[in-house]
């Protein structure tokens, strides 16, 4: 098993539909294959405070800015109870979404993003994020039949995706075109982690 002195936390970012959870698994498949040691893990979280979100991400019932503050709550818990520990253990952590997602989708929601920013101030800072992008349209068609929720609309997405490009843009973040075929993707995405790797070896 190959361990790393310290681990890295490997984000995948970008709108419902962009196909975040495929890579996310076929990414952790192949550095297992490597011998890596890998975690992979999902915002909002399988926790009390994720699965209290998701309940009211249906019902569209809370303001946007008690859902900022439920997502930062999820992800305080989520960093200190399993993402420093496993970075401190030499693991490679995957995270289907981290911060970016609230900075985006809350902002896009009326949040101030500054403000956002704040309540997030002690989240880590990810070695790589990846955004996947993928216009509206792709993504829609991506997820025909599943239930909405609040946030799975296109004008909202629209702005979700301005937002995401905006940022990846000026805080150099990897944007890969997440319309071509899943393993022309995955070899974009997996020849980025190749570099993270050698850098951290
Ligand atoms: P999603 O990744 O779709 O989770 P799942 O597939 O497990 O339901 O996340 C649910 C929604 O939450 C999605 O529309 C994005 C949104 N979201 C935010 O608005 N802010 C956040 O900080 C996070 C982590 C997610």
């Amino acid at each position: 098993m190959r361990r790393l002195k310290r681990g890295v936390l490997i984000v995948f970012e970008g709108i419902d539909g962009a196909g975040k959870t495929t890579h996310a698994k076929l990414l952790e498949e192949w550095l297992r294959k490597e011998g890596y040691v890998v975690s992979l893990t999902k915002e909002p979280t399988d926790g009390e405070i994720g699965s209290l979100i998701r309940g009211h991400l249906r019902r569209k019932d809370f303001h946007p800015a008690t859902l900022a503050l439920l997502f930062a709550a999820d992800r305080l818990e989520h960093t200190e109870k399993e993402l420093k520990p496993r970075i401190e253990s030499g693991e490679i952590i995957i995270s289907d979404r981290y911060v970016e997602s609230s900075i985006c989708y809350q902002a896009a929601d009326g949040v101030d993003a500054e403000w956002i920013e704040s309540i997030n101030k002690w989240a880590l800072s990810a070695d790589l994020t990846i955004l996947l992008d993928v216009d509206v349209q792709t993504a829609m068609k991506r997820m025909k039949d599943k239930v909405k929720d609040r946030y799975e609309e296109w004008g909202f997405l629209e702005r979700v995706r301005k937002i995401y490009l905006e940022r990846a843009r000026n805080k150099g973040y990897s944007i890969i075109n997440a319309t071509s075929p899943v393993m022309e993707v995955q070899i974009e995405i997996r020849k980025l982690v190749a570099c993270l790797m050698e850098e951290k070896q």
